[in-house]
């Protein structure tokens, strides 16, 4: 009762405040050449499969029941769509208005599913799941926007909630730092798309910057993806701080498969306290 009251003068607090997580380093990759042509980059990833892992944590680690999902850094909706898919509703954020734009595209005529361009302070009501997949913690640069991050994705939570997030493993990174790759893909349409990407570490900084090259039907652009590698050790903290408890760390996307220092990829499970 006391940590309730707690949680809810300090929400008051975070949002009348204004407090804004800056996101203006990162997000301004996230511009309208790469909405274009984010889905097509990504064609092969598993956003169905990613989301039944989603419902099948909160079935497990929560006891309330699951009407509505907020998807933080939805990007265009992939991750909303499935979730609308599958009977709930779904609110996606991003503060990408391109990602947005194409999040809507995507998701044109779904009634259980809408789209909000901002922060986290932009967004009304409370959820029983907050999720943020495909790296978003990452591109938040500085622990002080991260603690700011978790603990405005608790204040849109019901308690007995739960928040659910993939990242980079700053642990495994650390001791064996991303590498450069070139990827060409076969599109559903037939066509080719060709990704080059230079990744570079800095681990004095705990920062990755991957430096990208696209080419696809005859044009080339270039993009860079600023990112954050967070230390396991560090996120369970700041979690913590927030009035989270870390139930599991797991290796993308098996809720029964712990997390190894070596695996690149993990999600956090988390409930609030
Ligand atoms: C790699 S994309 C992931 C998009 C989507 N979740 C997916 O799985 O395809 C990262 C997204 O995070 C968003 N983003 C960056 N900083 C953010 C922040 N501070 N809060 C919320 N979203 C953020 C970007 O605009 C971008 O759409």
């Amino acid at each position: 009762m006391k940590s309730s009251i707690f949680v809810r003068v300090f929400c008051n607090f975070i949002l009348n405040n204004n407090m804004v997580i800056n996101t203006k380093e990162t997000m301004e990759n996230y511009d309208f050449k790469l909405s274009r042509i984010y889905d097509k980059i990504f064609q092969d990833k598993d956003y169905y499969a990613e989301t039944l892992f989603l419902q099948d944590a909160f079935s497990r680690y929560s006891k309330i029941k699951l009407e509505k999902i907020l998807d933080i850094g939805c990007g265009t909706g992939r991750h909303s769509s499935e979730i609308a898919k599958l009977g709930y509703q779904v609110t996606g954020v991003d503060p990408s208005s391109y990602m947005i734009q194409i999040a809507r595209d995507n998701n044109k005529g779904i009634s259980n599913c809408e789209f909000i361009e901002g922060n986290l302070i932009d967004v009304k009501g409370k959820y029983q799941l907050a999720v943020s997949m495909f790296n978003v913690v990452n591109h938040i640069m500085s622990l002080d926007e991260l603690i700011l991050f978790f603990e405005a994705v608790r204040c849109v939570l019901d308690d007995g909630g739960l928040f659910i997030f993939d990242c980079f493993n700053g642990a495994a990174t650390s001791i064996d730092p991303p590498r450069n790759r070139s990827i060409e893909k076969k599109l559903s349409s037939n066509k080719r798309i060709f990704v080059n990407t230079v990744c570079e570490t800095s681990l004095m900084e705990s920062r990755l910057t991957m430096q990208n090259t696209v080419e696809y039907e005859g044009e080339h652009f270039s993009f860079n993806l600023e990112h954050r590698l967070w230390s396991p050790m560090i996120l369970d903290e700041l979690l913590r701080k927030a009035n989270f408890r870390l139930h599991k760390v797991v290796k993308t996307f098996n809720v029964d498969v712990d997390a190894s220092i070596s695996d690149y990829k993990i999600a956090f499970i988390c409930d609030t306290k």
